[in-house]
C-alpha cells in the first residue's frame, strides 16, 4: 500500500525549502498525496451556498480540493505552492479553468483576501517553528470572520522531518491569538489509513 503520510526524512543541515519540495515532486515522491479531496472537507464545502466567496488553499500539491470546489459550482479559488514542478502540473491541469487562480511562490510572501482558508497537509509540512508564524499569516489573509477549514494530525510521527505532529491542546495554543476555535475535533470523516489521526478544524479569526 501507498504511504499515505510520509514526506521524508530530514537530513542535518537541510532546509526544507523550494529545493526541498521540488526535489519531492520531480522524484514523485509524494507519499502525502491521497489522491481525492478529503470528505471531511468536501462535507463542509458542499453546505455552503455563496459559490463566490473567496478561498484559499495553501501547499496545495495536486489540489483535490480545487478540483471538487470547481465540480460544486465555486468561482474564486486561489492555490499555492512552493514547488515549481507542482505548479507545472497545476498550470496544465487548470488551463481551461479561470476560476482558479495558481500562484507559485512560498505562502509566507503571499498576499491576498479570503473568505476561508482550507488546510489539507500543509501545517504539518512547515517545521514547528513556524508554527505561529502560520497562524498569523493565515489571520492576515482572512477578511473579517474569515476561516480556516481543514484537517490537522492528531498524533506525532517518529521520523525527523515531515510531516510534523502535534496534539489539540498544542494546536489551540497556537491558534487562539488569532481565531476563535469553533470545533477542533475528531475527524469522523477521515480516510481510512488516518482514521483516529486527524482534528477537523473550524477556526473563526478574531474580530
Ligand atoms: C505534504 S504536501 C501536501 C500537499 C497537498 N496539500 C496534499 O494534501 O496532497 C505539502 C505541500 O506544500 C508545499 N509547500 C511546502 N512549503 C511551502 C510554502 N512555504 N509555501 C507554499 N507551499 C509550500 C509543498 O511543495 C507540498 O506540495
Amino acid at each position: 500500500m501507498k504511504n499515505i503520510v510520509s514526506c521524508g526524512t530530514v537530513k542535518e543541515g537541510e532546509l526544507l525549502d523550494q529545493n526541498y519540495w521540488n526535489e519531492k515532486w520531480l522524484n514523485q515522491k509524494i507519499g502525502w498525496d491521497i489522491g481525492f479531496v478529503s470528505p471531511a472537507i468536501a462535507s463542509y464545502f458542499k453546505k455552503i451556498a455563496d459559490k463566490n466567496i473567496r478561498i484559499l488553499i495553501p501547499g496545495c500539491g495536486n489540489a483535490y480540493e480545487a478540483e471538487f470546489l470547481l465540480e460544486e459550482g465555486f468561482t474564486d479559488i486561489s492555490i499555492i505552492d512552493i514547488s515549481p514542478k507542482a505548479c507545472d502540473i497545476l498550470n496544465k491541469k487548470f488551463k481551461n479553468n479561470k476560476e482558479i487562480k495558481i500562484f507559485s511562490e512560498d505562502f509566507f510572501q503571499h498576499e491576498g483576501n479570503y473568505d476561508f482558508i482550507i488546510e489539507q497537509t500543509f501545517f504539518c509540512a512547515i517545521p514547528t517553528i513556524n508554527r505561529n508564524q502560520y497562524a498569523k499569516k493565515t489571520a492576515e489573509l482572512l477578511a473579517e470572520n474569515g476561516k480556516i477549514i481543514g484537517l490537522l494530525f492528531n498524533r506525532n510521527f517518529e521520523q525527523k522531518g515531515p510531516p510534523f505532529g502535534g496534539s489539540s491542546a498544542e494546536y489551540q495554543f497556537i491558534f487562539k491569538k488569532y481565531f476563535e476555535i469553533i470545533k477542533m475535533e475528531e475527524s469522523v470523516k477521515s480516510i481510512s489509513e488516518r482514521q483516529g489521526m486527524e482534528l477537523f478544524i473550524n477556526l473563526q479569526k478574531l474580530t
